[in-house]
């Protein structure tokens, strides 16, 4: 299973692919993390210390490079299997989830971003072996579906606040993704904070045919868990949000791939 989860700035993308990412490694599921954000979060929500985190290795650029297949359909060639990234660059998380991070800004105007996407999307493609569950936390916003990072997915995970800007956001994201012809794409309301909140959410999904599968509330335990630099399902594991999280993986596994 090759997830992607996708949504507008904040809405607890990160929080949500590092929880999930734990779960399925308890599920017996051999997990890749995939940090493809421009500011990389997703060591802390998988369990890494606030230090361990800062000290993870980014995929250096100059590890793909674009080919043309017989068909003439352009394809991202990856300079190394991916195997040996993972040994290069992987880090280990807690329950033996493995985490690569690319994409990182190290240095301002240093020009586009296009290889760490090209390389987010190289790596789905050719992954085989390597893991069961790729986990891929994306950049808020729409510009891995304009470069079709997220081609090689099966699942899009979309995730949504409570609030219409971010629903509007998921409503672009999925038009998008339908255009790249990904199987499955799927909604999830993070932060409900009240009955009212969480129909607002399905209705909107309703009159615009999002699947939504999954909600999860607001939790103050995921906030001190943030302002403790430690992952929330360590601090506490059985928290409303938390569980609500572990049922999302039930979900996911539960669904043909
Ligand atoms: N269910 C929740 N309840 C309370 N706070 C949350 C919840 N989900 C996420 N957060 C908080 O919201 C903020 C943004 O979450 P994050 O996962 O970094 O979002 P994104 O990756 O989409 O930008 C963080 O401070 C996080 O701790
Ligand atoms: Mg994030």
């Amino acid at each position: 299973m090759k997830l992607a989860i996708s949504g507008k700035g904040g809405v607890g993308k990160t929080t949500i692919a590092g929880a999930l990412a734990r779960v399925l490694a308890r599920e017996h599921q051999r997990v890749l993390a995939l940090d493809a954000d421009s500011n990389p979060n997703l060591a802390v929500t998988l369990g890494l210390s606030r230090e361990q985190g800062a000290q993870v290795k980014s995929v250096p650029m100059g590890t793909t490079e674009w080919r043309t297949d017989e068909d003439g359909k352009a394809y991202v060639h990856l300079c190394q299997p991916v195997a040996a990234f993972i040994a290069e660059y992987g880090v280990a998380a807690p329950e033996g989830v493995q985490l690569l991070v690319m994409g990182e800004v190290l240095q301002a105007s240093a020009g586009c971003r296009c290889e760490a996407h090209a390389l987010a999307r190289g790596i789905t493609g050719q992954l085989v072996a390597e893991a069961d569950v790729v986990v891929l936390d994306m950049e808020a916003g729409l510009e891995h579906l304009g470069r079709g990072t997220t081609e090689h997915v099966d699942i899009l995970l979309i995730v949504v606040e409570p609030y219409y800007r971010a629903l509007e956001a998921a409503k672009r994201i999925r038009d998008l993704a339908t255009q790249l012809n990904l199987a499955q794409i799927v909604v999830v309301g993070n932060r409900i904070r009240t009955p009212v909140e969480a129909a607002a959410v399905v209705q909107y999904c309703h009159n615009h045919s999002l699947e939504l599968i999954a909600t999860i509330p607001d939790d103050e335990a995921i906030r001190e868990a943030e302002q403790r630099g430690v992952a929330p399902i360590d601090y506490a594991p059985q928290s409303p949000a938390m569980q609500d999280i572990r049922n999302l993986a039930t979900t996911l596994l539960a669904r043909p791939t």
